[in-house]
C-alpha cells in the first residue's frame, strides 16, 4: 500500500475524515492543451490538493511519439505510445482525452466508460458525433462523462448550463465559438484587411491552422452547437444536422456597409427554441447590431448569449482555446470526476430526446443584401419588384456607383452600380426565392452577399 491514501481506502480510525484521497489519472494525449494540463497537475500538485481536497496524481501518459520534446518537467517515466495500456491500466481512476479525432478515441473512452472510470474530454469532434452513445454509455456505467472543454475552451459554459441554469426555460444560445474566424473577422473590421490577408496573419500567429477549413467554413462552430444543443436543450443533435455556412465570402466591402449601417459581422452559432418546440440550429456569418454584447467580442475571444425565461439575458467571455484556458476548464472537470469518485456520485445525466429541426428556409430574420448591377434607369425598380412580389420589405437601401460609365479606347463601357439593401424580417425561402429571381434579371451582374441579421 502506498502512503497516500486511494479513493477506495475508507479514513482510519482516529483520522477523522481528513486524508486527502488519491486519484489517478490516465492522460491520452499530450499536445497543446494535454502539456498545459499535465504542467498543473506535475507542478502545482500541492495548491491543487489544498484547493480541491484531493490528490490528483498523473499516472500515464499515451502520445504518439515519445521522442518529442514537451516542456514537461517529470514527465518522461509517465509516457507510451500504447493508449489503450493507459484506459486498461488498472492503477488509472479517471481518464482525460485530449487527443482529439473520432478514432481511436471512441473506443478508448468506451472501453475506459463500461471498466467503471469516469473520463473527462475536450474532444467537440468526438462529442458533436458520438455524445449520445458516449454518455449512455457513461449513465450505464454510473459513472461521469464531463466535457467542459468541448466548447469555448477555457470559459466555463457547459456547467453554467447543466448547473446554473439546469431549471431554466432557455430560448436561445447564441455566441462566437471560434476564436480563429472572430480574429480573422475582428482583423477585417479594425486593419481594413482583405479576408485572405486576415487568414494569412492568423496563420503566422498560429491562430489558424495551415489547412483553416475547419475554422473558416464553420466546420468547428458547427460540432459546438450541436453540444449546445444537446447541453441547453437536452436535443439529440449532432454535426450533420447543423445548418452551416462559414466566412470565406465575406468580403472587405461587407465590413465596410455592415459598420455604416451600425452592425458588426460575426461568425454565430444560434440554438433556438421556435414556438412549435422545433430547434434551430445553425453556424453562420451574421450582422450583430453595434450595441449588442456580442458585437464587441473582439480577436480570439468566444462569447455566449444564453436567454432564457426566468434569467433573462446573460454573457459568458473569455479565452475560448489555447493550452492553458483549456487546460483550465479539463481541470475543474477532473476535479469534479474525481470527487464524484471518492463520494461514490456522478454529474447529473444528460438526456437527450428526438426534436424536429427546424429547416433554414422557415429561419424569420431581417437580412443584408449586396448586388452589383448595370448602372441603368430602371434596375432598382426591377429589383423592388421582385422583393415586393415575395413580401420582402426594405427597411434601408444604399447605392454607391464604385464604377462610373465611361469611355475605353473610344468604346463607351456601362456603369456598374452597388445596391445594399436591409430588410424587414422575412422568410428565409421568400428571400432565397427573391435571389433567385433577381439573379435572371439582366441587369444584375452579381449577387456579392446576403448576411442574416442576429440580435436586432
Ligand atoms: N488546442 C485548443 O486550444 C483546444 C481548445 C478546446 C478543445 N480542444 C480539443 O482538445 C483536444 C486536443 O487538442 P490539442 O490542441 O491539444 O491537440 P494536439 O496539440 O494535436 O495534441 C494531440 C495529442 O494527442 C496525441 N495523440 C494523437 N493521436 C494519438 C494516438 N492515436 N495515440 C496516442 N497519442 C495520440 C498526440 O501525440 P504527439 O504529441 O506525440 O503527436 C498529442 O500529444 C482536441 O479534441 C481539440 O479539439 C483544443
Amino acid at each position: 500500500m502506498t502512503e497516500d491514501p486511494t479513493i477506495n481506502r475508507q479514513p482510519a480510525p482516529g483520522e477523522g475524515g481528513t486524508a486527502r484521497p488519491t486519484v489517478r489519472v490516465g492522460l491520452l494525449g499530450c499536445g497543446n492543451v494535454g502539456a498545459a494540463l499535465a504542467r498543473l497537475l506535475l507542478g502545482d500538485a500541492e495548491r491543487i490538493s489544498e484547493r480541491t481536497g484531493m490528490r490528483l496524481e498523473l499516472a500515464r501518459v499515451a502520445v504518439r511519439s515519445v521522442a518529442k520534446e514537451r516542456d514537461v518537467p517529470g514527465l518522461a517515466g509517465l509516457l507510451t505510445t500504447d493508449p489503450w495500456q493507459v484506459v486498461s491500466d488498472p492503477a488509472v481512476d479517471v481518464v482525460v482525452e485530449v487527443m482529439g479525432g473520432v478514432s481511436p478515441a471512441r473506443d478508448l473512452l468506451l472501453h475506459a466508460l463500461r471498466a467503471g472510470k469516469p473520463v473527462v474530454s475536450a474532444n467537440k469532434e468526438l462529442l458533436a458525433n458520438h455524445g449520445g452513445e458516449l454518455w449512455a454509455t457513461a449513465a450505464a456505467a454510473g459513472v461521469d462523462l464531463l466535457f467542459e472543454a468541448s466548447v469555448a475552451g477555457g470559459v466555463p459554459l457547459i456547467r453554467a448550463l447543466r448547473e446554473s441554469l439546469a431549471g431554466e426555460r432557455i430560448h436561445r444560445v447564441m455566441g462566437v465559438v471560434n476564436g480563429t474566424t472572430n480574429y480573422i473577422l475582428s482583423r477585417m473590421s479594425t486593419s481594413g484587411a482583405t479576408y485572405q490577408e486576415a487568414l494569412a496573419e492568423a496563420q503566422s500567429l498560429g491562430y489558424a491552422e495551415r489547412d483553416p477549413t475547419a475554422d473558416v467554413e464553420g466546420f468547428d462552430a458547427a460540432a459546438k452547437a450541436a453540444i449546445l444543443a444537446n447541453v441547453a436543450f437536452g436535443a439529440k443533435v449532432v454535426a450533420g444536422d447543423v445548418y452551416r455556412e462559414g466566412i470565406s465570402g465575406i468580403g472587405a466591402q461587407d465590413i465596410v456597409a455592415a459598420r455604416r449601417l451600425g452592425f458588426a459581422i460575426k461568425l454565430l452559432a444560434v440554438v433556438e427554441l421556435g414556438q412549435d418546440g422545433s430547434l434551430g440550429v445553425r453556424v453562420h456569418p451574421a450582422m450583430v447590431p453595434h450595441d449588442h454584447p456580442l458585437a464587441s467580442v473582439r480577436d480570439s475571444f468566444n462569447a455566449v448569449f444564453i436567454e432564457g425565461d426566468s434569467v433573462g439575458q446573460l454573457m459568458l467571455l473569455g479565452r475560448g482555446a489555447g493550452g492553458p484556458p483549456t487546460a483550465s476548464a479539463v481541470l475543474g472537470d477532473l476535479v469534479d470526476a474525481a470527487h464524484n469518485l471518492a463520494v461514490s456520485g456522478t454529474a447529473r445525466r444528460l438526456e437527450l430526446h428526438e426534436v424536429r429541426i427546424r429547416p433554414i428556409d422557415d429561419l424569420r430574420c431581417a437580412y443584408y443584401l449586396s448586388l452589383f448591377v448595370a448602372d441603368r434607369p430602371g434596375v432598382l425598380s426591377a429589383i423592388a419588384g421582385v422583393l415586393g412580389a415575395h413580401s420582402v420589405s426594405v427597411r434601408s437601401m444604399e447605392q454607391d456607383v464604385p464604377q462610373p460609365a465611361g469611355q475605353v479606347d473610344g468604346l463607351q463601357f456601362e456603369g456598374e452600380a452597388h445596391l445594399v439593401f436591409v430588410t424587414h424580417p422575412a422568410y428565409e425561402r421568400d428571400v432565397q426565392a427573391c435571389l433567385h429571381e433577381i439573379h435572371q434579371l439582366g441587369a444584375v451582374r452579381r449577387i456579392a452577399n446576403l448576411v442574416r441579421v442576429v440580435g436586432a
